[in-house]
Formats: structure tokens, sequence, C-alpha cells
């Protein structure tokens, strides 16, 4: 595979320069936040926006209206960049430029990521509005962001440590988040996350498949992120929303209004963990 000249390193180090320009807080914490969640951004204090499109290699969303930016800020006390108008492979980006803003808020500073999702339901206990940490995952999307980077899978080369066995979700910080969760009331539960690169969701034989395999919740996002990010050595702590479940797993149609219900109540519990996680990081 040809290197990509779009997320060359002389690229991600002028995309640095770029944000460093107009941002002097150094982030902590990462955030990329699935659909619903955008408030929170809102939320940092003394929040400095960066537009995609005035940084040279960040991925731009093709849908108008939507394109992304970082907002630094203050959340919790804690120094942190939200990552906005996240994109997915769907959308037809390469998987370098895919995962260039994990790269972007590493170089930042950034040695945390905290990254939430919303998925379908293959557990048979998790109903709609579940909250799962993700323990694991399945790249059913047979791709990687690492692809054009290594001349080799990562082996240990002297001097340096493999990330063969690195676990790519933080035990201990899911341990924390648990108890974050707890201490809140918040119901929360497990699970292994399969990505799929959709856009179109899945037949009720893929969904028995999954089961089979080991899957919890299904979703076409994250992954990517996540195994850029493991690769740089950063911590990652993942949580899917159950919005619905997956293809034959339940009810084939939930009252509209109940879904709406589902989305609030889960949404305000997932913006209240999400602080309180940050708090606690
Ligand atoms: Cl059922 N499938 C996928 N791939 N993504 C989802 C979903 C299902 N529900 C929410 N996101």
């Amino acid at each position: 595979v040809a290197p990509d000249p779009a997320t060359s390193d002389a690229r991600l180090n002028a995309a640095v320069e770029a944000v460093r320009k107009k941002v002097d807080i150094e982030p902590e914490i990462a955030l990329i936040l699935g659909s619903g969640l955008g408030d929170l951004a809102d939320a940092a204090e003394g929040s400095v926006n960066v537009e995609a499109v005035d940084i040279p290699g960040y991925p731009t969303s093709t849908v108008e209206g939507h394109h992304g930016r970082l907002v630094f800020g203050q959340l919790e006390g804690t120094p942190v960049v939200f990552v906005q108008g996240r994109v997915h492979a769907y959308e037809g980006y390469n998987m370098r430029r895919l995962a260039f803003p994990v790269r972007l808020v590493h170089a930042l500073g950034a040695n945390k990521l905290l990254v939430t999702n919303s998925a379908g339901g293959i557990h048979r206990d998790f109903s709609p509005g579940t909250l799962m940490f993700i323990t694991d995952h399945i790249n059913f999307a047979f791709a990687s962001p690492l692809v054009g980077s290594c001349h080799a899978p990562r082996q240990a080369v002297p001097g340096e440590r493999s990330d063969r066995h690195l676990p790519f979700y933080d035990k201990e910080w899911t341990k924390r988040a648990k108890s974050v969760a707890r201490d809140m009331g918040i119901a929360t539960r497990e699970g292994t996350y399969i990505w799929v690169q959709g856009p179109t969701y899945e037949t009720k034989a893929e969904i028995r498949a999954f089961e089979k395999l080991g899957a919890d919740a299904v979703g076409m996002s994250t992954v990517p992120e996540v195994i850029q990010a493991q690769h740089l050595g950063m911590s990652v702590l993942g949580v899917s929303t159950i919005t619905n479940p997956a293809a034959g797993m339940g009810a084939e149609s939930l009252d509209h209004e109940e879904v709406l219900e589902v989305g609030r109540q889960v949404r305000e519990d997932l913006t209240n963990l999400v602080r309180g996680i940050v708090r606690e990081a």
C-alpha cells in the first residue's frame, strides 16, 4: 500500500502547528462522543474551537453542516479536547485519514481517549438504553488505520515495546469508570463490540452469526480510532449506548415515543457519567 501523503508525518506536524497557533491548552483527555452528546462540548469552560477546514490533513465531512472541529477546554477541571463531527468508514474515507484526528490529539498531548457510540444490542439482556463498557472488540470490517504505516506486524524491535499484547481497552480505567457509575446510581454492563463497515444495517442471519462469535453490540464506528490510539500507547475507555435491538433480536418496532424517551433518559445518564469519569480519570 502506498503511503497516503495526506496523512504523512509531515502533514501531522503541520496540523499540530496550525492548532498550536490557535490554542495553548494541552489536553489530557480526548473525547470522541457519539450522536446526542454534543451538548457536553458546549459545557467545556474557556473553550477554543479549531475548525477541521483550518487543519491540514484533517478529514472534513462531505455532509454539509457537519464539518468537524476540535473543541479545547476544561471539563470538571481537566483540560480536554472534544473531537466533533466524527467521520465513518461508510462515508468512504480511507482508514489512515479516519484515524488522523486521533494521531493529532495524541501529538497535542492527550494520552487518554474516551470514546462513546450508539450500537445495536445483540446480547439478549441488553434492552434499549443499556450502557455498555466496551471490554473488547471484533474487527469485522477487516480494515485498519495502521495499514500503510508499518512494514510488518508490530513486533518488538530493540528499544521499543511490542504492542502485541497491550490491551485495547484500559482495564483499570474501565474499573474506575464502573465504580463512578455505581456511585451515581447508573446501571452499566460490559461487552464486546463488533465493528462493521456499514452503511447498511445487518441481516438477521448476520446478527445470529455475530452472537455466536461472541459479540454483544454492533456498530459502525470506534474501532478504527481505538486501533490507532492503542498503537500510540493511549489509554482507551469505550462506552456504547444500546439504542435498539439488532436485527431479529427484539421487537421489530418499538413505539417511537418510547425510543425517544429512552434516548433522553440515557443521554442524561451518559452525560453525567462522562463528567464523572473525567473528574476521576
Ligand atoms: Cl442494529 N447496527 C449497526 N451496525 N449499527 C447500529 C445499530 C445496528 N444500531 C445502532 N447502531
